[in-house]
């Protein structure tokens, strides 16, 4: 079908909830994408950070395909054990306690927001201005911003916003009636704002003072972003539970809410549940996610590679920051700049905003494919 016929078809029959680029990708991988016109491009994006081991890794579709072929979907009624090793080993690669699949990154949101009402019933939320946590209506509550929320309130009541740089406006929202303070340790929807190690702490601090539980959103800056498996590694202040989706599943759609031992048994029997969530198809490709990223030399290479195109930015004269290879960097009219590396040179990026360009490539990215990269951002800003 052509790209017309598709657009007609899509407007016909889709809700207009995404403002698509004009460019059907038909096949994938590593950083490559083609599309249906066969012109190649060269992916700086991942859908999102979210294919972090490159398109169609061959270990990732063996281990699906296989699976596949031999069980699809039983359901949580009945053990698989895909599911379970999973949850096993993402719990031993992080926090140590009980892991909850689900299928996304919104939905685990909604996992660490439930299980902080069990731990203190009643209880509000601190988060920060600028996060972003998901599009369901806890997730989104959490979400303060004014054009996601409006049109959708009455929110889920209990939530509380400070700016994202005060640690001291962070420990005043604080309070023995508080459940949980949710943040990125990494803001990524928002334009790639890493936090002050000073409003980390202090979340620390006053959630150690409160017994308030501090929940991370690992879903854009975990799974080895940053080069570090977890973003929270790089500030040393360990959360009590923590969520993970994009990259962990490669492509898949998983999500995941870990806790530390001490909240494990938080949440009980009967409490939160979903039909799909830890299917055996889904947890098989994460298990090779995971095992390929959780791997000292791996999550070097991606510091090192992080850094090339950190400092190639700064070369060419743009304000750049970011952590391992969840960068951006500003722009005048940063939509028309991605729009342009996308349809003239052919190089998949993202706009957060109106002079923000985000890079989030597929953590396999060569260095030769970061040099290509800044060979066109060059090429488009200069
Ligand atoms: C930090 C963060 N949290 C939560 C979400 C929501 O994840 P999903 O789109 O899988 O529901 C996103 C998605 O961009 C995110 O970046």
């Amino acid at each position: 079908m052509a790209l017309a016929e598709l657009q007609a078809l899509e407007s016909r029959s889709t809700m207009g909830t995404y403002a698509r680029n004009p460019v059907e990708f038909v096949r994938g991988e590593g950083t490559r994408l083609w599309d249906s016109d066969g012109n190649e491009y060269l992916d700086f994006l991942a859908g999102i950070s979210v294919v972090q081991i490159g398109h169609c890794h061959p270990a990732l579709v063996a281990a699906v395909t296989e699976q596949a072929a031999r069980l699809m979907h039983a359901g949580n009624l009945f053990y698989t054990e895909p599911a379970i090793k999973l949850a096993a080993r993402l719990s031993e690669a992080s926090l140590g306690g009980k892991v909850f699949l689900a299928n996304s990154g919104t939905e685990a949101i909604e996992c660490a927001l439930k299980l902080a009402r069990r731990h203190r019933p009643q209880g509000g939320f601190v988060v920060l201005e600028g996060g972003f946590h998901g599009r369901t209506m806890g997730a989104l509550s959490a979400t303060p911003q004014e054009a996601k929320q409006a049109p959708f309130a009455p929110l889920v009541p209990g939530f509380v916003a400070v700016p994202r740089d005060d640690p001291h406006a962070l420990a005043d929202a604080v309070g023995a009636d508080t459940a949980a303070v949710l943040l990125e340790p990494i803001q990524g929807e928002s334009g790639i704002h890493p936090l002050s190690d000073a409003v980390v702490h202090a979340a620390r601090e006053a959630c150690d003072r409160h017994g308030t539980l501090l929940i991370f959103d690992e879903i854009q800056c975990g799974m080895g972003r940053t080069g570090n498996l977890w973003a929270w590694q790089g500030s040393g202040v360990r959360p009590d539970v923590m969520t993970v989706a994009k990259g962990l599943g490669g492509g898949l759609p998983v999500g995941a809410c870990v806790t530390t031992p001490a909240y494990a048994d938080t949440l009980a029997p009967g409490d939160h549940g979903s039909t799909f969530a830890g299917g055996p198809v889904i947890a098989a490709g994460a298990g090779v996610v995971l095992d390929m990223v959780d791997d000292p030399e791996f999550l070097n290479a991606v510091g090192v590679k992080g850094l090339r195109l950190l400092e190639g930015l700064r070369d060419l004269g743009l304000e750049a920051r970011g952590r391992g290879l969840m960068l951006a960097f500003r722009t005048d009219d940063a939509p028309a700049l991605a729009r342009r590396l996308l349809l003239e040179h052919r190089l998949v990026v993202h706009a957060t905003g109106p002079d923000t360009v985000r890079l989030l490539p597929p953590l396999t990215v060569s260095e030769d494919e970061v040099d290509q990269a800044l060979g066109h951002i060059g090429a488009a800003v200069g």
